[in-house]
C-alpha cells in the first residue's frame, strides 16, 4: 500500500525569507497575520486581500503573486474565521489552525514546495498546524494514473526543542490518520479479511510489535460464533487480528476493538443499492484502532495498548447465515439473527469478550455500527456510549484532538427490544434510538463493571459531502486522533 501522506519538515526561518513556490499565510478578516518583521510586504498583502475581496472566512483560500520582500513565488491566503490568538478555548484555537492548514494543503494540488507560516505560538499549536497540513496533503492515488500530491512541505514556527518535538508528534498523528484513510479507501476487491491481516502484520513487523491472527479453523474451534456467522456467506473467510504494544514500565492497559467488515452488503437481509455504495468503509473502526495503536507506538507513549480487529465480509452467498439462525457466541450466550445486516454487533461481541477477559483499565470499541447514528447526530458527530467514566475520558480527549463526539445514553428499556423466542437475544432491536439499542446489545458482552466506551462513527468515518478543512471526500480517519490523545492523557 502506498503511503499517500506527504510529511513535512520543521523550520524556524522568518516567513518572509522562506523560499518556496507557495508561502501559506493566515488572514482573519482582511488582515494578514504573521508578517511582523516585514511591514511593507504585510501592507502590500493586506491591500491585495482587500482588492480581491478576501473575507478571511474559515476555510476560504486565495492565491496571489508574492509582493516585494517575500522570498516565495506566491502567497496562499487562508481564512481562519473569527480566529483569536488570545482565545482562552485552547482546543478551539488549535482546531481553527488545524482546519486552516488543511484547507490550504487541499487547495495546493501539485504545488512544488510549500512553506506554512500560520500563527502557531505554543507547541500544541505547532502540532495542530502539522497535523492539519499532513491531513490536508492527503490524496488517495493508489488507483489513479495522475499524481496530484503537493510537494515538499515546511512548517514554520518558533525556535526550541519543545516546538520541534511537537512537530514530530504532529507528523506521527497525521501519518496514522492517513494510513487509516488508505485502508478505508481501498476497494473491497483488494481489501478483504486475509489481505487486511497481511497488511497489519507487515506494518506491525516494521515496529517490532506482536500480532496474532486467528483463521477460520481457529475461530470455529474457539467458538467465535458471531465472527464465523457473519463471515460464512463470503468465499473469503473471516479473521480475528490481535496487535499488542507493551512498552516496559507501562502502568495502564488500554484495549481497543474495531469493527472490521471489509464490505457490508447486508447479507441475506440485502441492502438496497444506494445504501451499499459506501460499504467498503464498514471496516473504518478497525482501521482507526490499529493505526492509533501504531501511532501510539511510534510516539513511544508509555501505555500498554491491545487492538482487536474482528474482520469479515458480510455477503449473501449460499452458505450465508439466514434470518432466524441461532449463533453460539464466544461468550457462551446465544443470539437469534433476525437481521443479517446487523452484523457489526455480532463480530464486535466476540472480540469484546476476548478483550474484556484481559481486564484492561479502559476498553473502547469503535464501529460504523448504525445508520441511526447519522439520524441522531449527523454526519460529523460520533456518538459515545458506555460507562460514565470511560465516556467522559473519550469526550475530553476528542475535544483536545479536534474531533466532534457527543455523549449518548443507553436507556434501560432498550434491552427488552432484543427479546427472542428462540435464543438469549436477537441481534436487531428497536428502531427508535437504534444507535443506543446497538450499544445495549454490545453491553451484554462487556462485563458489568468494565470501564467501557462504544464510539459509533457511521457518519464521521466517510465524508460523502464536500471536503472541508483537513477532511477530504471519502475516508476521513475518524477516531484515530482521539484514541492517540487518550493514550497521551494516560501517559
Ligand atoms: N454498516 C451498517 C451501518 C452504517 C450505515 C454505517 C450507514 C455507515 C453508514 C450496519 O451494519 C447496519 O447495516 N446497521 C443496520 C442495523 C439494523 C439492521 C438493526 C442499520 O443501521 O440500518
Ligand atoms: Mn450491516
Ligand atoms: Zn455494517
Amino acid at each position: 500500500m502506498a503511503g499517500a501522506s506527504t510529511l513535512s519538515s520543521y523550520s524556524t526561518t522568518s516567513p518572509a525569507k522562506a523560499t518556496a513556490s507557495v508561502l501559506v499565510l493566515a488572514a482573519a478578516d482582511s488582515t494578514v497575520l504573521g508578517l511582523a518583521g516585514a511591514k511593507a510586504a504585510k501592507t502590500a498583502l493586506d491591500d491585495a486581500a482587500r482588492a480581491i475581496g478576501f473575507s478571511g472566512k474559515a476555510g476560504s483560500t486565495a492565491r496571489v503573486p508574492a509582493p516585494k520582500g517575500i522570498a516565495a513565488d506566491s502567497v496562499l491566503l487562508v481564512g481562519l474565521g473569527d480566529y483569536d490568538a488570545d482565545d482562552s478555548d485552547v482546543a478551539a484555537t488549535a482546531e481553527s489552525l488545524r482546519r486552516g492548514a488543511g484547507a490550504a494543503l487541499r487547495a495546493l494540488d501539485g504545488a512544488e514546495s510549500i512553506a506554512l507560516a500560520l500563527p502557531a505560538a505554543t507547541p500544541a499549536e505547532v502540532e495542530a498546524v502539522t497535523v492539519g497540513a499532513g491531513l490536508g496533503a492527503y490524496r488517495f492515488l493508489d488507483y489513479r494514473s495522475e499524481d496530484r500530491t503537493p510537494g515538499v512541505i515546511t512548517v514554520i514556527g518558533p525556535k526550541g526543542k519543545t516546538f520541534a518535538a511537537a512537530h514530530g508528534a504532529g507528523e506521527v498523528i497525521a501519518a496514522a490518520t492517513n494510513r487509516a484513510r488508505d485502508l478505508v479507501n481501498t476497494p473491497p476487491l483488494d481489501l478483504y479479511p486475509e489481505s487486511y491481516a497481511e497488511i497489519v502484520k507487515d506494518q506491525a513487523k516494521d515496529r517490532k510489535l506482536k500480532v496474532t491472527v486467528l483463521g477460520e479453523k481457529e475461530l470455529r474451534a474457539g467458538g467465535y460464533g458471531g465472527i464465523i456467522g457473519v463471515g460464512q456467506g463470503s468465499t473469503r473467510g473471516p479473521r480475528l487480528v490481535k496487535v499488542e504494544y507493551a512498552p516496559r514500565g507501562a502502568k495502564r492497559h488500554l484495549s481497543f476493538v474495531g469493527k472490521g467488515i471489509t464490505f457490508d452488503s447486508g447479507g441475506i437481509s440485502l441492502k438496497p443499492a444506494k445504501s451499499m455504495e459506501d460499504m467498503k468503509s464498514d471496516m473504518a473502526g478497525s482501521a482507526a484502532v490499529v493505526q492509533a495503536l501504531f501511532g501510539i507506538a511510534d510516539l513511544k507513549l508509555p501505555v500498554r495498548v491491545t487492538a482487536w480487529l474482528p474482520l469479515a465480509e458480510n455477503m449473501p452467498g449460499s452458505s450465508a447465515q439466514r434470518p432466524s439462525d441461532v449463533l453460539k457466541m464466544r461468550s457462551g450466550k446465544t443470539v437469534e439473527v433476525t437481521n443479517t445486516d446487523a452484523e457489526g454487533r455480532l463480530v464486535l461481541a466476540d472480540a469484546l469478550t476476548d478483550a474484556g477477559e484481559e481486564n484492561p483499565d479502559l476498553l473502547i470499541d469503535v464501529a460504523t455500527l448504525t445508520g441511526a447514528q447519522i439520524v441522531a447526530l449527523g454526519e460529523r458527530t460520533s456518538g459515545v456510549m458506555g460507562s460514565e467514566t470511560a465516556r467522559a475520558e473519550v469526550i475530553a480527549s476528542a475535544s483536545v484532538a479536534g474531533e466532534q463526539m457527543w455523549a449518548m445514553p443507553i436507556p434501560e428499556e432498550m434491552l427488552s427490544g432484543f427479546d427472542s423466542t428462540a435464543a438469549d437475544l436477537t441481534n436487531s432491536g428497536p428502531r427508535p434510538g437504534g444507535m443506543l439499542a446497538a450499544a445495549a446489545f454490545l453491553r451484554e458482552f462487556v462485563g458489568e463493571d468494565a470501564n467501557w466506551a462504544h464510539i459509533d462513527i457511521a457518519g464521521p468515518s466517510f465524508n460523502g459531502s464536500a471536503p472541508f478543512g483537513y477532511t477530504p471526500k471519502a475516508a476521513t480517519g475518524a477516531a484515530v486522533r482521539t484514541l492517540i490523545e487518550i493514550a497521551k492523557a494516560q501517559a
